[in-house]
């Protein structure tokens, strides 16, 4: 019974990514994200669709009245700062400053919600001391922290070969609205 459930949760939350996500996936700035490496040998992108992941399925476990269409945009967008992190001259900086930069990319080019936002611009929450103000945000602070540590340590939260599956369900997801 417990297996699947476990089961149900990850049809769950694939086809929520494909659903709310597939616009975001498609657009230009996640293709820049393709191209750079977030931790280990992770790009943003991948990072990214794993956060949203996690997060729905804790979502789903602990059975929290989330807005999941918010989950995944703002998971999917936390880390829209579109620029090499470990290259010269970000430094430090850029653990404090990325959130907000990532909000500003993510506003030109999608609509967000307030709860969208917050959860994009307090995802660093405790090295940036505001913490996030909805479930959702409280959620992806909390599973963009298992997925980085895995990811720098070698040992991933989820395979990169499922995490491609997801990001390829953008090509094929239902239609926004269907399913
Ligand atoms: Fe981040
Ligand atoms: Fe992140």
């Amino acid at each position: 019974m417990n297996g699947s459930r476990a089961l149900l949760r990850r049809a769950l939350a694939g086809r929520a990514i494909a659903r709310h996500g597939r616009d975001i996936l498609a657009s230009p700035g996640m293709d820049v994200e393709r191209k750079i490496i977030q931790h280990g040998d992770t790009d943003v992108c991948l990072h990214s669709l794993c956060v949203a992941y996690l997060a729905l399925r804790l979502a789903l476990r602990l059975r929290l009245a989330i807005d999941a269409r918010a989950l995944v945009r703002a998971a999917l967008l936390h880390d829209y700062f579109l620029y090499d992190w470990h290259e010269r001259g970000h430094g430090i900086a850029h653990g404090v400053r990325h959130p907000q930069l990532a909000l500003a990319n993510a506003r030109k080019a999608f609509a967000l919600t307030a709860r969208e936002q917050d959860a994009i611009a307090r995802h660093m929450f405790p090295l940036d001391p505001r913490p996030p103000r909805y479930a959702e945000g409280w959620l992806i602070c909390l599973c963009d922290k298992v997925a980085a540590v895995g990811e720098t340590i070698g040992r991933p939260a989820l395979s990169g070969r499922m995490l491609l599956a997801l990001d390829e369900r953008r090509e094929s997801g239902p239609p926004e609205g269907e399913g």
